[in-house]
């Protein structure tokens, strides 16, 4: 092996320096639509408690699923505002903010998390889904949303625990390689989910709670094809396995899958806490 291996930088710290921005545009959109990921989105929406009428910043927000929920939830007296650095992402959110017409309160700005162009407590609640473990200094981004959440507003946050990624495939100590080599060398904190309660508190928030959700995907379809692809690429592109092993691990799932025994899950943790 050798000492000089090629640099990857996580591409959602800036996506509008990727080749092509747009086809994170849709795998964001893909993932959005994936009924396990709507489900998961429900179950972290009703722990944050957003009711109508509130104003609600969804940081981090990409192309808008998750503020397509929220607008849905504070309905047309409150505000679904979200936030984002990439004008690509954001370019989108709006297209399909016309695309359903007026009449909700949805609006997208652009800006960084670590720098929000808000002033102090202007939300009833600030949100973050699957940011924060891209962000290197995270917590930068916690006491962001804190400053920009009322007294007695909530700070929420939802992440992937990539220490808890499984695939039901023969080979474990590939499995091993990939999944563990990925997640070390891609995510600013590839365990962000177990860290999201620790982490709220040290940002001074209050009566902190958390639930554990875990997604399980049983179709081999092409957003699941492109997570295991490019898994593989990164750890063939790494050195951390060869072309060969990597195109062995791609059969092996494509073989469960075509005997339907396809199996796949990852922990999501979601935590909100009181703004003192
Ligand atoms: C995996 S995407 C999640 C998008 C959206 N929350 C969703 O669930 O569909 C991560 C998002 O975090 C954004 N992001 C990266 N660094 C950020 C930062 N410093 N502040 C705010 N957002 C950031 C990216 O541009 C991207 O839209």
């Amino acid at each position: 092996m050798s000492a000089a291996l090629p640099a990857v930088v996580d591409p959602y710290r800036a996506i509008d320096r990727e080749p092509d921005p747009r086809r994170f545009a849709k795998i964001l959109e893909a993932r959005g639509k994936q009924p396990g990921q709507a489900q998961l989105r429900r179950g972290f929406l009703s722990l944050v408690g957003i009711r109508s009428g509130m104003r609600v910043l969804d940081v981090g927000c990409g192309t808008g699923v998750v503020t397509r929920d929220v607008a849905a939830r504070v309905g047309t007296r409150g505000a679904a505002v979200g936030v984002d650095p990439s004008r690509a992402l954001l370019a989108v959110a709006r297209r399909q903010r016309r695309a359903e017409g007026p009449g909700d309160g949805q609006t997208f700005r652009h800006g960084d998390g670590l720098a929000l162009p808000f002033p102090r407590a202007s939300f009833d609640i600030a949100l973050a889904v699957t940011v924060l473990l891209h962000v290197p200094a995270g917590d930068g981004l916690l006491q962001e949303m804190t400053r920009v959440t009322r007294p007695g507003g909530r700070v929420a946050v939802l992440d992937q625990d990539f220490g808890t990624f499984v695939l039901d495939v023969p080979d474990r100590a590939l499995t091993r390689r990939i999944v563990d080599g990925h997640a070390e060398r891609f995510y600013a904190e590839p365990w962000s989910g177990r860290t999201l309660v620790r982490r709220l508190r040290l940002a001074g928030l209050r009566r902190v709670s958390s639930r554990a959700f875990v997604v399980v995907d049983r179709v081999y379809d092409d957003y699941v094809r492109s997570i295991l692809e490019r898994r593989v690429e990164l750890a063939t592109r790494w050195r951390i396995v060869t072309a060969a092993e990597g195109r062995r691990w791609l059969r092996s799932a494509e073989t469960a899958a075509s005997q339907g025994d396809f199996f796949m899950s990852l922990n999501y943790y979601g935590a909100v806490g009181v703004r003192a």
